[in-house]
């Protein structure tokens, strides 16, 4: 008989009991006690109120930040990309924008140079490759971050607030190219997508899973049509159910 054993996909990201702290005590860690196991084609949205830790769990796993307790595991050579919650533009062309996160990738210039036009093209911001990347307007930062991102071609995309501070029409515009870019990976396998956001209806249209914090703590970890069920979030997490009470669509 064959075997036919389910394929159990890989961990991206393994933490258990991680503790971060961005200031010194008494102010109580920015993140603790965290265990939670992502893997491979998940879409995971990380919600909370201001400052409930999303942002440092996203650095946290992207390996930016110092861990004071626990452990935090991904898999040698994963390629990801993080978008910030404030893009960082450097005081050059949107197409020097994203050649030059290539180049220091070790890429060739003149290959930087042509991947980055495909990129921009992507994006819908041909038009725009010769001007200051930091004279754009937010919306259109947005969108180069994430050619930035695009070209780097990578299996774990971190996006946190992908869309905050966008005009209704620019929101709806970088969330279709999230959707697009994380849905295959060049058509083999899926894409990892990992997102912090408050625009619950954007974390329904594109999270599997929702992963819920207050004060650093994860409170709730969810499959997102669970999530969204009133009468069964409120019996697993009352705090997470207030939450999503309050927040608008
Ligand atoms: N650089 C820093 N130094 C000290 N404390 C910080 C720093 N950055 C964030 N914090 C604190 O860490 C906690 C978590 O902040 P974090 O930015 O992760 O929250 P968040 O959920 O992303 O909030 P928001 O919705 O406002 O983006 C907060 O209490 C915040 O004040
Ligand atoms: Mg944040």
């Amino acid at each position: 008989m064959p075997v036919t054993g389910a394929v159990v996909p890989a961990a991206c990201f393994d933490l258990r009991g991680v503790q971060v702290r961005l200031g010194p005590a008494p102010r109580p860690p920015a993140l603790d006690g965290v265990s939670l196991r992502i893997v491979e084609g998940e879409r995971v949205a990380f919600i909370g109120a201001n400052g409930s830790g999303k942002s440092t769990l996203l650095r946290t796993i992207h390996g930016l930040l110092p861990l004071t307790a626990g452990l935090c595991q991904r898999p040698a050579g994963q390629r990801m990309a993080m978008l910030f919650q404030r893009p960082h533009m450097l005081r050059v062309s949107a197409l020097h924008n994203v050649a030059l996160g290539l180049w220091l990738k070790g890429m060739r210039w003149q290959e930087s140079k042509a991947l980055s036009h495909e990129a921009l093209a992507r994006v819908g911001l041909s038009d725009i490759a010769p001007r200051n990347g930091r004279a754009l307007s937010g919306g259109q930062q947005q969108r180069l971050a994430l050619a930035r991102a695009w070209a780097l071609k990578p299996d774990v995309w971190l996006l946190d607030e992908p869309t905050a501070s966008l005009d209704p029409h620019a929101k709806r515009e970088v969330e279709e190219l999230i959707a697009e870019f994380t849905a295959t990976r060049d058509g083999v396998g899926a894409n990892t997508l990992v997102f912090a956001s408050h625009n619950l209806g954007q974390v329904k249209r594109l999270a599997s899973r929702v992963i819920y914090l207050e004060q650093g703590r994860v409170l709730a970890d969810l499959p997102v049509n669970d999530f969204f069920n009133p009468d069964l979030l409120q019996a697993l997490c009352p705090h997470a159910h207030l939450f999503v009470q309050g927040e608008s669509w």
